[in-house]
């Protein structure tokens, strides 16, 4: 290790400073106008791979494409890895509360600011990087490598499960690590036991053929916005239990050591009351803060549209009305089934005066680990040997689509060891990675690459 940490150290000025490019290409993904620069992403990931050694192409999905990267230089008996991470960033909106531009990154007391400085692009970096510096001071690495960085993630990975089925055979691989997460805490690394899944609609609610004088019309006809708030304020009892029939019917009740592990967490209810500026926290009765939002499936409104919003008053009765409405899932929920289960809830609880559609509009599966294997105690090891402490078993409560039907196509299990913080503001304004996690980051990365490869040492 010691000769990979000297080229690390040496390397590190200018990892940081190829970082700070990558995180200048504004590629949001889920806007039209910024689909050259997502594919300038992608190529820039390639040209990294290429420039490392790796064999580097674009591969085109329908969608923005996969860079992908191939390593087979370690031979047959090998183990092969595939990395997954994305290249793509959410909208950076609202810009006005950004202490510094989003795509003009910066260093502030130890921390990156940018977008994609910690959702993905710095952590997809990290393997990147790691690469570069076992086949720049070795000449080969102890595994075969295949990288998948897609450009689509933060739009629900449309086309990445059946890019991944047409491709299964090259991208065949014993495990898949995947960086996209965040640790439990400062100076405390995580292994992650789950992800939660996501299903997510629109309902859109019309109750006349334009908007009408409130005064002229209002009484008898029904009003689009009063209608919505109506079928939203039905998705959960006072408890926090979520009404739609049959939501619970698939949800696996977690095994006690794994509650138990999560009580035992270093983790202060108050603390994280705090830090999000709330005055009370809500969810669901009979469960902890990090259960609710770990173990637990949740119905959030996501957005809300209806009337006039505009300055001072306008008296108008709204004709339309729409709400976006995101379900987080746990095991074995699956997003199709809760979509038609809202559906039909939704059509029984709305007002017959009024019309109402729910679409749904991306969704992807839960994940929960399965906490045993070499790779799983490689990730393990390898976090401990960069951070000096014990990792510790975590859930999130967020998403990453693919990850469950990766381990369906390529029957290999997923790592997911993520080295951003808690409160790295990803999909926010001000988002974060911690400077120091550059280094740590990828000598993690490099010592699980020596504990896979080379298991007896
Ligand atoms: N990196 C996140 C998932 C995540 C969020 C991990 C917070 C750890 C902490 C991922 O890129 C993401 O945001 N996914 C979306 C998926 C969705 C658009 C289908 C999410 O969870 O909202
Ligand atoms: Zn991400």
């Amino acid at each position: 290790m010691d000769d990979l940490r000297a080229t690390l150290g040496r390397r590190l000025d200018s990892y940081r400073a190829a970082l700070f490019d990558f995180l200048r290409i504004p590629s949001v993904s889920a806007r039209s106008e910024h689909a050259a620069d997502t594919r300038r992403a992608a190529e820039w990931v390639r040209n990294r791979m290429e420039g490392s050694g790796l064999e580097a192409s674009i591969l085109e999905t329908g969608g923005h494409p996969v860079a992908l990267g191939e390593w087979r230089g370690a031979g047959p008996d090998a183990p092969t890895l595939l990395i997954y991470g994305h290249y793509d960033v959410q909208p950076p909106e609202p810009l006005d509360l950004w202490t510094s531009p989003p795509f003009e990154p910066q260093v502030r007391d130890g921390r990156i600011y940018a977008r994609g400085a910690a959702d993905d692009k710095g952590q997809l970096f990290l393997h990147l990087a790691a690469l570069d510096v076992m086949l720049e001071t070795r000449g080969t690495l102890p595994v075969n490598v295949v990288v998948v960085a897609e450009g689509e993630e933060e739009v629900g990975s449309p086309n990445l499960l059946p890019f991944l089925e047409r491709h299964r055979d090259r991208l065949a691989a014993d495990a898949v690590v995947i960086s996209d997460s965040a640790m439990f805490a400062p100076g405390l690394p995580s292994v992650l036991f789950s992800l939660r899944g996501l299903a997510y609609t629109e309902i859109r609610v019309r109750s006349a053929a334009s908007d009408l004088h409130s005064g002229a019309y209002g009484g008898p006809v029904p009003n689009a916005g009063t209608e919505l708030a109506r079928i939203l304020a039905t998705f959960h009892d006072d408890r926090g239990r979520i009404q739609v029939p049959g939501f619970y019917d698939a949800v696996v009740e977690w095994d006690d050591e794994t509650r138990k592990g999560i009580s035992e967490l270093p983790f202060s209810e108050e603390d994280f009351r705090g830090g999000v500026g709330a005055r009370g926290l809500t969810g669901e009765a009979g469960y902890t803060v990090l259960e609710r939002l770990w173990i637990r499936p949740t119905c959030e409104v996501n957005g809300l549209l209806s009337g006039y919003t505009g300055e001072g008053a306008k008296t108008v009765l709204p004709a339309e009305a729409m709400a976006k409405v995101s379900f987080r899932l746990v095991p074995d929920q699956d997003p199709s089934t809760i979509v038609e289960q809202v559906r039909k809830h939704v059509a029984e609880v709305a007002s017959p005066s009024v019309s109402v559609e729910v679409v749904e509009l991306h969704g992807g599966n839960p994940w929960r680990a399965r906490l045993e294997g070499p790779y799983f105690e490689a990730a393990r090891g390898a976090l401990q040997d960069a951070f000096g402490v014990e990792p510790v078993l975590t859930g999130e409560g967020g998403s990453i689509p693919i990850v469950s039907d990766f381990e369906r196509v390529l029957q290999a299990p997923a790592i997911l060891l993520g080295f951003a913080l808690p409160g790295a503001n990803m999909h926010a304004p001000d988002e974060w990675f911690p400077e120091a996690h550059l280094e740590k980051g990828i000598h993690t990365l490099l010592a699980f690459m020596e504990r896979v490869g080379n298991p007896g040492d």
